[in-house]
């Protein structure tokens, strides 16, 4: 795919980010992340040194929230890519600085929920932060619709990953912190779905295509977090976010709303990946089932079991 029809493409859905912005911007109730901390709780960590016996959060719960907040610390580098791939201006622009800001506010109070009830080892936590930063995040030379394909996908990911760690916790506040962060997630998925929806109108076959692409190399912006793959593992054991949430939680929805495998009037490359990825789905649900009975036969203390 050459960058010409792609240019064309953004400055063809630009009316649609507008309006995607405007619905967005009346739907985003304003929050302010200072008064979800409990700061009360809070001491100086030089007259009282943090201790692991101090965090309320199991080590899975401390795993989970920590991966979502270095996830969310990349913001810098995932702002460069999608101002690069947007562009600054117009309604694109509007909407990559708006995004950023709201983004903002995730980790700020996701970190200062944690420092405040000493939830995770804040000396682990600033490294990891330097770590995942200096690494940076790359998403590669994605075309703007691959780009919003992925970050329909990412943003309803991250949002289960925070909805459940939160759940996970069984702590109140966390749990009441981490629904707010979740419900901005979902409004970041909405506009980016209805994007989508605009691109499936003016270039379905290209449309079919890029999201088959990015459907079935789908990674999540965490992976460069240091260990990522075993953090990952005990992360998909609790049941917070595996191949059973991505199937049925993220995959499925979203391809029901874009009624994927009933478009008609497709182009030959688009329908053998579509065709791609109904095997890639059937796949999926298989791998899912079989982690579900390996945890199940594991006896694992899943959310599911937590919260029931
Ligand atoms: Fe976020
Ligand atoms: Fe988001």
């Amino acid at each position: 795919m050459t960058s010409t029809p792609d240019i064309n493409l953004l400055h063809e859905l630009e009316p649609v980010a507008a309006a995607n912005l405007n619905r967005h911007l009346d739907l985003a109730t304003e929050w302010m992340p200072h008064e979800y901390v409990p700061w009360s709780q809070g001491r100086d960590f030089d007259t009282l040194p943090w201790d692991p016996e101090q965090s309320r959060l199991s080590d899975v719960a401390q795993i989970a929230f920590e991966v979502n907040l270095l996830t969310e610390d990349n913001l810098p580098s995932y702002h460069r890519e999608i101002a690069t791939i947007f562009g600054r201006d117009s309604a694109w622009g509007a909407w990559v600085h708006r995004w950023t800001a709201e983004e903002g506010r995730h980790s700020i109070v996701m970190r200062d929920y944690l420092m405040v009830t000493r939830g995770v080892d804040p000396v682990g936590l600033e490294r990891g932060r330097m770590h995942q930063m200096q690494k940076g995040f790359d998403s590669g030379d994605k075309t703007p619709l691959r780009t919003i394909a992925y970050v329909s996908f990412q943003e309803l990911a991250t949002r289960i990953s925070h909805r459940n760690t939160g759940r996970f916790t069984q702590d109140p506040i966390a749990e009441k912190l981490l629904t707010r962060v979740a419900a901005d997630e979902n409004l970041h998925m909405i506009f980016y779905r209805n994007l989508v929806s605009a691109a499936l109108e003016i270039t379905p076959s290209e449309t079919v295509q890029a999201i088959a692409e990015e459907l079935m190399t789908f990674q999540m912006p965490g992976t460069g977090i240091e260990n990522f793959e075993t953090k990952a593992k005990r992360i998909a054991k609790a049941g917070i976010y595996n191949l059973r949430n991505h199937h049925d939680d993220v995959v499925t929805p979203l391809l029901r709303h874009w009624r994927f495998f009933e478009l008609t009037g497709l182009d030959a490359p688009a329908e053998q990946a579509r065709e791609n990825v109904g095997h890639y789905l059937t796949a999926l649900d298989g791998l899912a089932r079989r982690y579900e009975e390996k945890y199940a036969a594991a006896g694992q203390d899943t959310l599911a079991a937590t919260s029931a």
